[in-house]
């Protein structure tokens, strides 16, 4: 840890000061939040900045990232908090800190992480700590959702997204009830279902019909992580189904207005265009 001699703490307190006054004054600090979205097991990037001007200023200030239900993250210099429910998947790097970009890094980005974070900058002068709120931010985790069509004999290939991924459900095509087809450290009873830990990812081999239906990644919430819906053709068949199918009349003129749209969008455009030359 670099520590700045005692005598100048007073002073960069100081400057935290009126930082946090600046960041009052600007725009950031607005009261609606602003909305991120993500997908499950990707990185999510909470912005948050303490303006651009001050960024070759080395000092101590201290950021807290805060949920409704407390304090989530915090870093002062080169120490660091994280609440234990995150397993390590917080960080605002010390560098990127100091150079006044505050923002919040996410890994493996989980459905539970779905809700508002806010950002505050804890400022202290002589022994007074103060909390300047920075900007709220809506975290949306969304999760990921396939169709697959497989020929009887191939084989499936399931994505696991995270390792936080804990099971696979799999409903029958016909039937209203899923059962458990994958648990992770269980011993798994078909000879057909592979797991490959390094790749997080399921192999189930040499499919046939009785394979179709919906598979789902549950996390140890029983969240669903991701749903496949998986539907066995004949190759011939599946074939087929990829050739050029007729359009039903809806959607035919949907995309005649969608294309006449365009087209009076680009006239408006030239229109706009002539009256700027003309004038
Ligand atoms: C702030 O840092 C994050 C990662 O820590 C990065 O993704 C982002 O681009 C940075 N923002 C700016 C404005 O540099
Ligand atoms: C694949 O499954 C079928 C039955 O669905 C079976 O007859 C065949 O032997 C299996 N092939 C392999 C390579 O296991």
């Amino acid at each position: 840890m670099k520590t700045e001699p005692v005598h100048i703490r007073p002073f960069i307190y100081l400057q935290c000061f009126l930082l946090a006054r600046l960041i009052e004054s600007s725009s950031l600090g607005s009261a609606s939040p602003l909305l991120i979205s993500s997908t499950v097991g990707n990185q999510a990037v909470l912005p948050c900045s303490w303006r651009k001007r001050l960024e070759s200023m080395t000092s101590t200030c201290y950021v807290q990232w805060a949920r409704v239900t407390g304090t989530v993250f915090e870093r002062r210099g080169s120490d660091k908090w994280e609440a234990d429910a995150f397993e390590n998947r917080l960080e605002v790097p010390e560098e990127t800190l100091r150079s006044g970009n505050c923002s919040l890094i996410i890994k493996d980005v989980q459905i539970g992480d779905t809700g508002t974070y806010e950002s505050f900058m804890v400022v202290k002068l002589t022994d007074q700590q103060t909390k300047v709120f920075i900007q709220g931010i809506k975290l949306l985790v969304f999760d990921h959702k396939s169709r697959q069509t497989l020929a009887p004999g191939e084989d499936l290939l399931l994505e696991l997204h995270t390792s936080h991924s804990l099971a696979v459900s799999f409903q029958h095509r016909d039937k209203s009830e899923s059962s458990d087809l994958w648990v992770k450290g269980q011993q798994n009873n078909s000879p057909r279902l592979v797991y490959d830990p390094l790749k997080n990812q399921l192999t189930l081999k040499n499919l046939s019909y009785s394979d179709e239906g919906t598979y789902k990644v549950l996390d140890k919430q029983g969240l669903a992580i991701s749903t496949m819906k998986l539907t066995i053709e004949e190759r011939t068949k599946a074939l087929k189904v990829q050739q050029p199918v007729e359009k039903d009349a809806a959607s035919d003129a949907a995309d005649r207005s969608s294309r006449s749209a365009l087209l009076s969008a680009s006239l408006l455009l030239v229109s706009f265009r002539f009256s700027h030359l003309f004038w």
